[in-house]
């Protein structure tokens, strides 16, 4: 039912490092963290990057929008120096670059797809075909374990993901799960459902765990929360405190 880790790093390295970095993964190695969720939007020239905001500005420094710029430009800016001057020149990763670290160092993937606007099928099915020919072996040994996990709040990039490389697992995201959840998340083959905690009741948890479905919650960032989700059968959440909570907490 849920064959991943329980206990993820969210965006790389949660709170300790910029977010979507490769510094991101180091830290959560650091705190022997093997899981991570990050995102993933395409570059003009549509090569998959990963950040979590359309907009320059927040994490990456300076002005203007993802989409309007190829992977290279991407690269070469400064995804670090908002977060403490000694991250300062950290590179925007490439989608690749970020997989393969992770391959390298043995640490599972949420790969959340992060269509920009208009973007959403181009994206949910690029991130799904790479994905598939990244993990082509694994795919050919057909232990979901080995597999990364595709989640979106685009129910279309996921459309689009299942169509493209049906055999790369799938998660239907919702902040608040919409009446039909159950319906959209078996349209889209998807095998688990990923949600806000704060809006997740224990009812609910056990209407998704009986339907069949997996159940992940982001972003858990109190142990005492992440002990009770646990106890509604949540079967696992991603956290941006990993110096709070342990890879083995659950
Ligand atoms: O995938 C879980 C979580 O990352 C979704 O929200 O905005 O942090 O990408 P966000
Ligand atoms: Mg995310």
């Amino acid at each position: 039912m849920w064959p991943y880790p329980k206990i993820v790093a969210h965006r790389g390295g949660g709170t300790l490092a910029p977010e979507n970095t490769i510094a991101g993964l180091r830290a959560g190695l650091a705190y022997g963290f093997h899981a991570v969720e990050f995102d993933v939007m395409l570059s003009k020239d549509g090569i998959g990057v990963v950040v979590h905001d359309p907009e320059f500005g927040r994490t990456i420094f300076g002005q203007g929008r993802v989409a309007d710029h190829t992977a290279a430009e991407l690269a070469r800016m400064d995804a670090g120096r908002w977060l403490k001057p000694e991250f300062r020149g950290e590179p925007v990763p490439l989608f690749l670059e970020f997989v393969d670290y992770c391959k390298a160092h043995r640490i599972w993937m949420n790969i959340e797809i992060k269509p920009s606007e208009g973007q959403e099928a181009t994206t949910g099915r690029w991130v799904a075909q790479t994905t598939r020919l990244r993990f082509a072996a694994e795919v050919a040994v057909g232990d979901p374990a080995q597999l990364p996990l595709l989640s979106s709040f685009s129910m279309e990039a996921l459309a689009a993901a299942r169509d493209a490389a049906p055999d790369v697992p799938r998660a239907c995201l919702f902040d608040q799960l919409p009446g039909n959840w159950a319906h959209i998340a078996s349209e889209l083959g998807a095998v688990a459902i990923h949600t806000n905690h704060k809006h997740l009741s224990p009812a609910t948890a056990r209407a998704v765990k009986e339907a069949g479905f997996g159940l992940f919650c982001y972003t858990v960032n109190e142990p005492k929360r992440g002990r009770e989700i646990l106890g509604w059968g949540v079967d696992g959440f991603c956290t941006d405190r990993i110096d709070l909570i342990a890879p083995t907490f659950a």
